[in-house]
């Protein structure tokens, strides 16, 4: 397979199913909730989905597609070529806001990254990387982060994981919201990476996102140097729902041992 071929094709796959999810602002959408009140899609959530699809299985017959709406492959492994997609990351931004929402695309064979995508549909900007290829925002290419520490630092952090919940002791968070610089929440996983990713944050943290909203940006962020892990230091697997941490070097490695502690 090459590679070149398959970046150009995902990029144009990518920026037209862009256009119509932004054709569609002006028609009326179909919202309804899946497993709570606030996990929401809309019928363009699936429409993009199988858009994706019908392409990708036309074009590459033999690639396995592993989508957040259901209408891929049913994934047990990451075997041969699979795409991990969000067809539209920040749903409940797109509904409410008309922005801050993304496409995340990763491209994995035998279960490694070999292409990542997170395409901001209003900002029209494409962040990109390719496996030892550099990570590129558009045309420009990005460069290393820099290490920083937890008092200089801006985290992405969702205000649910500073109460009592279930997935983490909510005292260390605290304790790290009161030494950080700032914190903020955008409400797309994928464009949180994408601002770790082009310095913008020094760290995103979430205690469970699937497979889907990380694919992409993992690939992309470790073009730049991010450390992506779950919260217990491992390797994400990419198959089921885990927690998630993408930083900064050295921030990681700080955050993990003096703040983050999951149950
Ligand atoms: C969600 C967003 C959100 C994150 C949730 C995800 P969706 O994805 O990325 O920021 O906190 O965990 O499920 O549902 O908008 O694709
Ligand atoms: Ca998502
Ligand atoms: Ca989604």
């Amino acid at each position: 397979m090459d590679i070149h071929m398959l970046d150009t094709y995902a990029k144009s796959l990518i920026k037209n199913a862009a256009f119509d999810i932004k054709t569609s602002l002006s028609s009326e959408l179909i919202i309804e909730s899946k497993s709570e009140a606030n996990d929401l899609v809309t019928n363009i959530d699936k429409e993009t989905e199988q858009f994706f699809i019908e392409h990708i299985k036309t074009d590459f017959p033999g690639h396995r597609i592993f989508g957040e709406e259901g209408f891929g492959d049913d994934i047990k492994d990451l075997k041969g070529y699979v795409w991990l997609l969000d067809p539209i990351d920040g749903t409940t931004n797109f509904i409410h806001q008309k922005q801050n929402f993304a496409i995340s695309l990763g491209i994995y064979k035998d279960g490694i990254g070999i292409l990542g995508y997170i395409y901001n549909v209003m900002e029209d900007t494409m962040l990109s990387g390719a496996l030892n290829g550099g990570a590129y925002l558009d045309d420009m290419r990005l460069p290393k982060l820099q290490a920083s520490s937890v008092e200089e630092s801006v985290i992405g952090i969702n205000a649910r994981w500073v109460v009592p919940n279930r997935y983490v002791h909510h005292e260390g968070m605290v304790n790290l919201l009161k030494i950080v610089r700032g914190t903020r929440s955008l409400g797309s996983a994928a464009i949180e990476i994408s601002y770790v990713v082009t310095g913008k944050l020094d760290a995103y943290t979430s205690m469970q996102l699937s497979p889907w909203d990380i694919a992409g940006g993992m690939v992309i962020a470790k073009e730049v140097g991010a450390i992506v892990t779950n919260l217990a230091f491992e390797h994400l697997e990419l198959l089921d729902a885990d927690s998630f941490i993408v930083s900064r070097p050295g921030l990681h490695e700080q955050l993990l041992t003096d703040y983050i502690k999951i149950k």
